[in-house]
């Protein structure tokens, strides 16, 4: 840190993404990306011709990506906005949301950058903590004064709330902005999406990172009434109006109108996930119920560090966290059906 780095964020401790080795030597089951290439209609998107625009700057408006969003998830473009990746549409929703006098709540076991954030906006976080086996305790989100974050599924543990349970948090929490993050929704959970036209508190954001195999284009989406999505362009607006780039633009047209690709990869993510589930409490496992594409699993034998270090000895990189209820479990993304065999066969060989 040098001399210059103000002094109100000394104290950040920034947010630590799982290992992105670049030599891909590695079956990566780490940072839940989707084992699928993108869809070839969003590969084919980005033609030549649009590369050689890039001197040009993008839509600040990306109208014609949110059109398609709309449209897929049958609303008005008014309810939708766009960002550089969920994380900084997430971002926008806090800075839009809260401050200093309006924590954050969130669980104490979920995405680490809701914490970094709360830090780095200088806004309180009311944590609210999970239940032994990491299920989410709704009698503590009663009128919590607060904005509210729920991830549904959540991350590390892939459990999931029904639409009706957080229903009943719009309704417990009517004066405050309640974000569902939906980043892992498709591949089993039940989106919040249908009730956007009853809840004018609610904002549900999404990604196309992990569903949409687009990581490495960045882009991620929020959806709500209008006027919150207005809020949030604000906030855009007053910080970087080009945040989604041209060709990520087209690539996510392209891919959020390939619905039989999205279908087909979101079902066989989901199909695999079963399988190995299952494969692994025959040896004798213990896993969450995980709707989500990663399994959250331990093992009877081997802590998880081990683990985690002994499998990346073998060229299989997953992810662990050294925190407290977490130091056990291994966070492992759904891969390839063999990619999958692979992750098998060295626990097998570790003795896991
Ligand atoms: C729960 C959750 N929300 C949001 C994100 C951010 O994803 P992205 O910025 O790639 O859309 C992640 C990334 O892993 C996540 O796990």
């Amino acid at each position: 840190m040098s001399r210059f780095f103000t002094e109100s964020l000394k104290a950040l401790q920034p947010y630590v993404p799982g290992e992105q080795p670049q030599d891909m030597q590695y079956i990566k089951l780490n940072t839940n990306e989707s084992p699928f290439p993108a869809s070839p209609k969003a590969v084919a998107a980005i033609t030549g011709e649009e590369v050689s625009r890039l001197y040009l700057y993008s839509d600040p408006d990306c109208k014609a990506l949110i059109a398609a969003i709309a449209k897929r998830y049958g609303l008005q473009p008014e309810q939708v906005t766009v960002g550089n990746g969920s994380d900084e549409v997430l971002w926008f929703a806090l800075r839009a949301f809260c401050d200093e006098n309006t924590p954050l709540a969130y669980n104490d076991i979920t995405y680490g950058c809701y914490k970094t954030w709360c830090s780095m906006l200088n806004v309180p976080s009311k944590i609210l903590p999970l239940q032994e086996d990491y299920s989410v305790d709704l009698s503590l989100y009663r009128g919590l004064d607060s904005t509210i974050m729920i991830t549904n599924p959540n991350a590390p543990t892939g459990l999931c709330l029904t639409v009706q349970e957080i229903e009943g948090v719009l309704q417990e929490n009517p004066d405050h902005v309640v974000i569902v993050d939906e980043a892992y929704v498709d591949f089993g959970g039940e989106s919040c999406v249908s009730l956007i036209d009853k809840y004018e508190n609610l904002l549900v954001v999404q990604t196309c990172s992990k569903s949409r195999s687009l990581a490495g284009a960045r882009l991620g989406f929020a959806m709500g009434n209008a006027a919150l999505i207005s809020d949030l362009n604000r906030i855009k607006f007053s910080f970087n109006p080009y945040n989604v780039n041209r060709l990520t633009c087209l690539a996510g047209i392209a891919a959020m109108e390939d619905e039989e690709y999205f279908q087909t990869c979101t079902r066989t993510v989901a199909q695999t996930r079963e399988k190995t589930a299952a494969a692994l409490k025959t040896m004798g496992f213990t896993l969450t119920d995980s709707k989500a594409n990663f399994l959250f699993a331990e093992s009877s034998r081997i802590p998880g560090g081990v683990l985690y270090r002994k499998l990346k000895e073998k060229g299989i990189l997953v992810r662990h966290f050294d925190k407290p209820r977490l130091e056990n479990r291994l966070r492992i993304t759904v891969g390839s059906q063999q990619q999958m065999e692979a992750l098998l066969t060295a626990l097998k060989e570790l003795g896991a």
